[in-house]
């Protein structure tokens, strides 16, 4: 058996514009998808998959997928998480040059399904890394990125940046334009998420901006003062102490991540329970906060050393969890 975990992620800056080419920041946070995998003497897969999200509901899940469509998939989030374990399959399939290998596999993560954390993306990353070891091939961080994406990308339509399975892969904090995907510098930044236990439909949400881009010449200019606003981010963390943020830092990065979350709502792709979250933040004395990932429900992220947005967010009408995440510096890794 071979098992290997990778990261969850948040978007310090960037995301809906990353998809039409301007940069974003998503930062590897210590929440993490762990796969297990262990090759067959048949060609099927069978997938067990428990904690997928924060509620803690269990899944138990037996039958072949992929190849074998006729399965009972108990929610359409797990529906959802099986098309990108086929997907990851596929892609280890191919890279082992090894079309009949079947495998058991379990997925376990502490990462809120499809809630801007980039849950589906650690599962491939990491299922990707198992299921190759598992054949005997070991890929590098960035080639199990790119097949990741690949993966993602045949799920989603289409419809998906590098942005998240290249920080899942390769950890910390990293910069995607376009196809240029590199890690970048930053300090260990203290990110506070807020979750209101729902989950946005990524696909509706993209394609949301897409026509009020095409629409509104406003749209299309909001989407590129979203880039600016992360290359301002970049600057800020390029000067920075690696080690150590500073209190002036903070409070620039936080600035800039309210203008960001400012901007996506004017995208329309915030939510009630978003803007709560946000606000509440605030107004416990976060630096700054802003939805991360494709919005319409899930997750913010604030920036707070102190626990005082934790327990803000705690008595926020609207948000189910709120939770410290470190900077996860390591990014796909074998666990035993
Ligand atoms: O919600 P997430 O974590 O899947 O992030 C989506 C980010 C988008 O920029 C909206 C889409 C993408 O693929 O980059």
């Amino acid at each position: 058996m071979t098992v290997s975990s990778a990261p969850g992620k948040v978007y310090l800056f960037g995301e809906h514009a990353v998809v039409y080419g301007e940069p974003a920041v998503p930062c590897a946070v210590e929440r993490r998808a762990t796969v297990s995998v262990s090759a067959r003497d048949d060609d099927h897969v069978r997938v067990r998959a428990e904690d997928l999200s924060l509620n803690g509901f269990t899944v138990e899940y037996s039958g072949s997928t992929g190849n074998h469509p006729d399965v009972d998939v108990p929610t359409p989030l797990v529906e959802a998480a099986m098309g990108y374990i086929d997907a990851a399959v596929a892609q280890a399939r191919d890279a082992a040059d090894a079309p009949d290998a079947g495998f058991d596999i379990t997925v376990k993560s502490d990462i809120p399904l499809g809630a801007g954390l980039g849950s589906s993306a650690a599962v491939v990353v990491a299922g990707i890394d198992a299921a190759t070891r598992e054949l005997g091939v070991e890929l590098s961080p960035r080639e199990i990125a790119d097949r990741a994406y690949r993966a993602e990308h045949e799920v989603q339509d289409g419809q998906a940046s590098r942005a998240d399975t290249f920080c899942s892969a390769m950890g910390g904090a990293v910069r995607v334009e376009g196809d240029d995907c590199r890690t970048i510098d930053a300090p260990p930044l203290p990110f506070v998420i807020g979750f209101d236990g729902g989950a946005g439909d990524t696909g509706a949400l993209v394609s949301g901006v897409r026509a009020l881009r095409e629409e509104y010449d406003f749209a299309a200019d909001t989407v590129s003062t979203i880039g600016d606003i992360v290359r301002r981010g970049e600057d800020l963390l390029a000067d920075a102490d690696p080690e150590e943020p500073s209190e002036a830092l903070l409070s620039e990065l936080g600035r800039f991540m309210n203008f960001n979350h400012g901007l996506l709502e004017a995208l329309g792709v915030s939510s009630r329970s978003l803007d709560s979250m946000v606000w509440a933040a605030r107004e416990a004395g976060a630096y700054g906060a802003k939805l991360t990932g494709a919005g319409g429900g899930g997750c913010i992220v604030a920036l707070d050393p102190t626990p005082e947005t934790q327990t803000a967010l705690r008595f926020t009408p609207g948000c189910e969890d709120a939770f410290r995440a470190e900077l996860a510096t390591e990014g796909v890794r074998v666990e035993e």
